[in-house]
């Protein structure tokens, strides 16, 4: 079976890393390049972190970093693209309680490539022989602006699978997602683009949730992938617990979710076609996701999105991929 043409556009990031990792293990996808933006850190952490994790699987695949902040506002908190600090909290002890930490894996080799991500982008749209499936995992801010400047080239994506919004579910604020709340304009731009669009909402991200006996499950794999997934999956639990209490001890990981349902649709346990928009409000619903259920009722809507994720299946497949690893 021919590999699938993709270009990962993410902002690494714990969740963001782990997903590198299954694409690359699958051995399905054909990783074109990976796009960098602000998010999670800033930019030249995200770019960092994704080279590492690169280095890690000891993947070839370029590096191209991307925006620094969002098209239309300010970054929050003078610079600090995490925005409102209930994400991040120091403990009483003066540990740091948050989703993403800085990786401790060894400085990277590789550097990004010169061509900056936008190019990268609109190029490889523009001459790829096959259409073209794109992960994106952060802020949309690259995919607009690469839609800005040649929006002909969107019509050579095969598929645009993104990991943004909430239909019941928000994490940054109290109507909106991360990835949408720090781009509202791009996540509008980008939702309204015409692509073949897929949403893995918050309500499907959560409805996987991993728990302490998944997790000693990943661990009895025993390698350092594995490690590395069970690492980051207590980081994350660690903080929900302090940020934002889940029912029980789960840990999230949102962004596999794009890599596992982009090879096996079977995936998603509940989805439906939406005509959904994104806030670009400056008040209390900013970056949140409005989706009018009734786009059935006059027309197919511009998206789907899954809001449900059959667990078994995305624990067994994150497993198994894992397995694959020396
Ligand atoms: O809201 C969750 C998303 O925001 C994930 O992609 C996470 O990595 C952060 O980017
Ligand atoms: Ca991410």
């Amino acid at each position: 079976m021919s590999k699938i043409p993709l270009i990962m556009d993410v902002d690494t990031g714990s969740d963001d890393a782990v997903a590198l990792i299954l694409a690359h293990l699958s051995g399905q996808y054909d990783l074109l390049g990976v796009t960098t933006v602000f998010g999670n850190a800033g930019v030249e952490e995200t770019t960092r972190h994704t080279l590492q994790t690169l280095e890690l699987l000891r993947s070839p695949v370029p590096v191209y970093s991307g925006c620094h902040e969002p098209l239309a506002r300010r970054l929050y908190d003078e610079g600090n693209p995490i925005g409102p600090g209930e994400n991040r909290r120091v403990a009483a002890d003066g540990s740091a309680i948050g989703f993403h930490e800085v990786f401790d894996l060894p400085r990277p080799q590789q550097k990004p490539e010169e061509k900056n991500a936008i190019t990268f982008l609109i190029e490889t749209l523009r001459t790829a022989p096959q259409p073209v499936t794109i992960i994106a995992t952060g802020a949309l801010t690259n995919l607009a602006c690469a839609w800005l400047l040649a929006p002909e080239a969107f019509a050579n994506i095969d598929r645009l699978i993104i990991m943004g919004g909430g239909i019941a579910l928000s994490n940054k604020t109290a109507a909106a997602e991360g990835n949408f709340f720090r781009d509202p304009e791009a996540a509008r731009m980008i939702l309204e683009c015409g692509a073949d669009l897929t949403l893995l909402t918050l309500d499907a991200t959560h409805s996987a949730a991993l728990n302490r006996a998944d997790l000693e499950r990943i661990r009895a794999i025993g390698s350092p992938l594995s490690d590395f997934t069970v690492h980051v999956a207590e980081t994350r639990m660690a903080a929900y617990r302090e940020l934002q209490p889940l029912n029980g001890e789960l840990a999230v990981l949102h962004d596999p979710a794009c890599v596992l349902f982009c090879l096996n649709k079977n995936l998603a346990a509940q989805s439906r076609r939406y005509r959904a928009t994104v806030s670009i409000d400056h008040g209390e619903t900013a970056g949140a996701l409005i989706a009018d259920p009734r786009a059935a009722a006059y027309d197919q809507g511009n998206l789907l999105a899954v809001t449900q994720i059959d667990k078994d299946r995305f624990l067994s497949d994150l497993i198994s991929l894992l397995k694959k690893a020396p």
